[in-house]
C-alpha cells in the first residue's frame, strides 16, 4: 500500500506512505490520490482534505524510474495530470502536513494547498532544470509571482533547496512546526472548517482562486508539453542515470 486514505472527523488524509523510496510517487499513486480528491471533493460530509507523508519525508517527488519507463507525455489524461487537475479542481480546503523532504512535485502541489504546514526538519527543492527538465503545473508562474524573479530563480533555475522557515517567508507555508507535532497541527486546522458554513467556505476558495484559473491552465499546458519533451531529452538520460548510479550527472558534452 503506498498509499493510504482515511476519512476521520471529516476529513480525509491522503498518506503518501511508500519510504523505502523516499515516497517517491508512481503513476499508480497519482492515481490513487486524483481519485481520493475526486471522491473527496464529491462527498458532502467531507470539510477538508490533508495530505502528509511519513516521518522524515513528504515526497522525493516523481519516480524516476516511472520517469524514465513510462513518461507522462504532457496530456491531461496521464496519472499525475490527472492528480494535479483534481487538485486543482478540489472545492474543499487542501491542507498540507510537510512531514519532511519535499523535493519536485512534491513542493510544486504545495502552491495549490490553501493551508501548509512544514516541519522544521524538512527541505524543499525544485531541482527541475538539474534534472534537464522544466518547471511544471504553474510553478513557472507562481513562484516569480510569490516572492520575485530572483529568488525564484534560485529555487526554479538554481535548483537550490530551502527550509521551511525559508518557505514561510516567500509565502509557500503557513508555519514551521516541531517534526513531530506537524501532522496533528494541520489536522487540527483542517478540523477548524468542521465548524464553518460549508458552502460560504468553498465559495471564498473559489473567488480566491478564479482570477488567476484560466492562466494557470493556460501556464500548465504549456510548461507540459516541454516537460515531455524534456524528458526525452538526452540532458534529462543523464540526469537520471547519474541518479541510479549514485555519481554527479555530467552534462559538459551537452
Ligand atoms: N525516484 C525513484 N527512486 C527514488 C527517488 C525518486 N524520486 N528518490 C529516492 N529514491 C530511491 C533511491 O533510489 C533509493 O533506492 P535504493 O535503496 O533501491 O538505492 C531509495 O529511494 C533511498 O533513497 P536515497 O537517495 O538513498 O535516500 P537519501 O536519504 O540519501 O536521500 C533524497 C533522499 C530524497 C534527498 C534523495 O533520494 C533524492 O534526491 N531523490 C531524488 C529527488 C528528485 O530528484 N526527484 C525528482 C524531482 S522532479
Amino acid at each position: 500500500m503506498t498509499i493510504r486514505t482515511a476519512t476521520l472527523n471529516h476529513v480525509v488524509t491522503i498518506e503518501i506512505a511508500r519510504p523505502e523510496k523516499k515516497n517517491a510517487l508512481t503513476q499508480a499513486m497519482y492515481t490513487a490520490m486524483a481519485e481520493a480528491l475526486i471522491a473527496a471533493n464529491a462527498d458532502a460530509s467531507v470539510r477538508a482534505v490533508l495530505i502528509t507523508g511519513q516521518p522524515g519525508i513528504f515526497t522525493s517527488g516523481n519516480d524516476i524510474e516511472d520517469f524514465m519507463q513510462r513518461p507522462p507525455q504532457g496530456d491531461s489524461a496521464s496519472p499525475v495530470a490527472r492528480f494535479m487537475t483534481a487538485l486543482l479542481d478540489c472545492e474543499k480546503p487542501v491542507v498540507a502536513a510537510v512531514t519532511g523532504a519535499a523535493i519536485g512535485i512534491g513542493t510544486t502541489m504545495l502552491l495549490h494547498c490553501d493551508l501548509v504546514y512544514v516541519s522544521d526538519e524538512a527541505r524543499l527543492a525544485m531541482p527541475f532544470v538539474s534534472l534537464g527538465l522544466v518547471p511544471e503545473y504553474a510553478s513557472s508562474l507562481l513562484l516569480p509571482a510569490l516572492m520575485g524573479h530572483v529568488k525564484a530563480a534560485e529555487k526554479l533555475m538554481l535548483g537550490e533547496p530551502f527550509t521551511g522557515s525559508d518557505a514561510v517567508d516567500c509565502g509557500i507555508a503557513n508555519a514551521v512546526l516541531p517534526a513531530g507535532e506537524v501532522v496533528n497541527h494541520a489536522r487540527r486546522l483542517a478540523e477548524r472548517f468542521n465548524a464553518l458554513p460549508p458552502t460560504a467556505v468553498r465559495e471564498a476558495k473559489r473567488l480566491m482562486r478564479a482570477p488567476n484559473q484560466a492562466r494557470i491552465r493556460e501556464v500548465m499546458a504549456a510548461e507540459g508539453a516541454l516537460f515531455a519533451t524534456r524528458l526525452r531529452s538526452p540532458e534529462a538520460m543523464e540526469a537520471f542515470q547519474a541518479f541510479f548510479q549514485k555519481r554527479q550527472p555530467d552534462f559538459s558534452q551537452f
